[in-house]
């Protein structure tokens, strides 16, 4: 205690909970300041971390008691800022990396209770060797963890079959801001018992309380596996496509990713060891994928039979099918690895959008336009989940500098707002969604504000205020402070 005064918040906690559990080492600090994509440098008061869900408890009613703000940690892959303190120094970083058991996988009732801080890639791979799968499938899959796929409600690859990891969720455990704890843990698909409140803290981004584990659905085993690389001439083409995809092959599509010309050459160039799939260029490609349970089925015979189709009414002009698994995993390197090609390229401004399926081609001719023409600082690099209507339309730095710009707007970062308002009424306009699957986190706070509905915003105060009265739960994230 301070010699003549009250012991500080930080004191406080180290008196509870030891330097075992809270580590102050500047070092360690600084590493958990900064997010993923270091658009905030922030200052952590301290590190927490627990080694269980009681220990997460007891750390939160303290927090709540002297109303230290609480930033919940994952793997800090995200994209919005969500995961890092801000600049006060008041702020305490909770990391779920200990919690990281899987309780249990149970074949029989297709799922699996796992630990909010296991890596999404161990969970599959539980699941896997349980003769199961588990279809979250994103490329930070090798750090990330569950617990933050579930606080952001995470998209992927496999969303066009599967759902979000929203729809995976059978169960909650989850420690209140005040350090009760709620744990709905069952494997019951059936339960229609009132309010379903896990899904407040799926998509919150640790506004509302700190996920601590899940019971996660399990699927059968995709047994037979097929893969293409289709050169379509346009994105329109890529959406017809995928609807013919689907008359042939039902709920057999599981992937169908829309990709650039521009992202291939980004992650040749950047990364080692990459080759294009297909030997001329094309402005755009598809890599479609087809999954079934029962094994020896004829999937590339069904992909043959949809590429030839494909050519003969244009919608194609090449496409390769996967000969081997090597070749499959080298599709998917690629794909997985554009968020890496644009980083190693420079700077870049990143817009998540969602659009309905019939307006996606006309968005991405008029905001590409509208790019071409008004940034000439940066070039597009748009590609996505199309299958459900998610496009990544990513800007980067222009390696020269046009002559048209100035000297004071040059670097396309300091456009960002401006920027990023104009592709966002855009969106909104098309009736769209200026976040699909990466959040809101602190970058997005500003748009939220501007989109969603009165009604919508008021109520997700409400709630807000029903479950931290004390505003302690990662505070300045997805809904302005107060
Ligand atoms: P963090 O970044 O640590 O945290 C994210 C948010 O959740 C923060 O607000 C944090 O406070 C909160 N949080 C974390 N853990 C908990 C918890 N246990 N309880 C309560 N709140 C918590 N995202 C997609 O949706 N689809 C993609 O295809 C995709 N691809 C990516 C590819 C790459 C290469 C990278 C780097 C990122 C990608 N992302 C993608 C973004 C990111 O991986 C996801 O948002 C992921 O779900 C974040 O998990 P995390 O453990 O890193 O969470
Ligand atoms: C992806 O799908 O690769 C990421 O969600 C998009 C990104 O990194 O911008
Ligand atoms: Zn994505």
């Amino acid at each position: 205690m301070m010699r003549g005064g009250a012991a500080t918040p930080l004191q406080q906690l180290v008196a509870q909970f030891g330097s075992e559990v809270i580590v102050t080492e500047a070092a360690q600090l600084a590493a958990v300041s900064v997010d993923h994509r270091r658009l905030y440098a922030g200052k952590a008061l301290a590190l927490a971390l627990p080694r269980d869900t009681s220990e997460v408890s007891r750390l939160l009613a303290l927090c709540n008691a002297l109303r230290i703000g609480v930033v919940p940690q994952g793997g800090n892959t995200s994209y919005c800022g969500g995961s890092a303190p801000d600049e006060s120094g008041t702020q305490l970083v909770l990391s779920l990396r200990r919690l990281n058991k899987i309780r249990n996988v149970e074949p029989i009732n297709n799922a699996m209770v796992v630990e909010a801080g296991c890596i999404l890639a161990d969970v599959q791979r539980a699941a896997t060797n349980a003769g199961r799968f588990f279809p979250l499938s994103l490329g930070a899959e090798g750090s990330c963890q569950i617990g933050g796929n579930l606080a952001t409600n995470a998209g992927g690859v496999n969303v066009v079959r599967y759902g979000m990891a929203r729809d995976l969720v059978l169960g909650l455990e989850v420690v209140l801001a005040d350090g009760r704890v709620l744990s709905t843990l069952n494997a019951l698909r059936k339960d229609n018992t009132g309010y379903d409140l896990r899904h407040l803290f799926i998509g919150a981004e640790g506004t509302l309380g700190v996920i601590t584990a899940a019971t996660l659905k399990l699927f059968p085993a995709p047994h037979s596996v097929a893969a293409a690389f289709i050169a379509v001439p346009t994105p329109s083409a890529a959406v017809a496509l995928l609807g013919r995809l689907r008359e042939r092959c039902g709920d057999l599509v599981s992937s169908f990713e829309l990709i650039p010309q521009v992202a291939i050459d980004l992650v040749v160039r950047h990364l080692p060891g990459t080759r294009a799939p297909l030997a001329g260029s094309s402005p755009w490609y598809v890599l479609a994928e087809i999954t079934s349970a029962i094994a020896d089925e004829p999937l590339a015979e069904r992909l043959e039979a949809a590429r030839a189709d494909a050519l003969e009414s244009n919608l194609a002009s090449d496409a390769a099918i996967a000969q081997s698994e090597r070749e499959r995993q080298d599709f998917w390197h690629l794909r997985e690895h554009i968020p890496e090609g644009q980083r190693r390229d420079g700077a870049s401004l990143k817009h998540d959008v969602s659009l309905p399926l019939d307006r996606l081609a006309e968005f991405i001719d008029r905001a590409g336009g509208w790019v071409r023409d008004h940034v000439p600082e940066g070039f597009l690099v748009c590609y996505g989940h199309v299958g459900d209507g998610n496009l990544h339309f990513n800007i980067n730095q222009s390696a020269v500098t046009p002559a048209a710009v100035t000297p004071s707007a040059n670097g396309l970062l300091a456009r960002g707002e401006e920027i990023r308002r104009a592709i966002h009424d855009l969106v909104h306009a098309f009736g769209g969604s200026f976040s699909a699957e990466h959040g809101i986190g602190r970058l997005k706070v500003g748009e939220l504000a501007r989109y969603a509905p009165p009604v919508e915003l008021s109520l997700m105060r409400a709630v807000k205020r029903a479950l931290d009265p004390n505003g302690i739960m990662n505070p300045g994230k997805v809904l302005a402070k107060d």
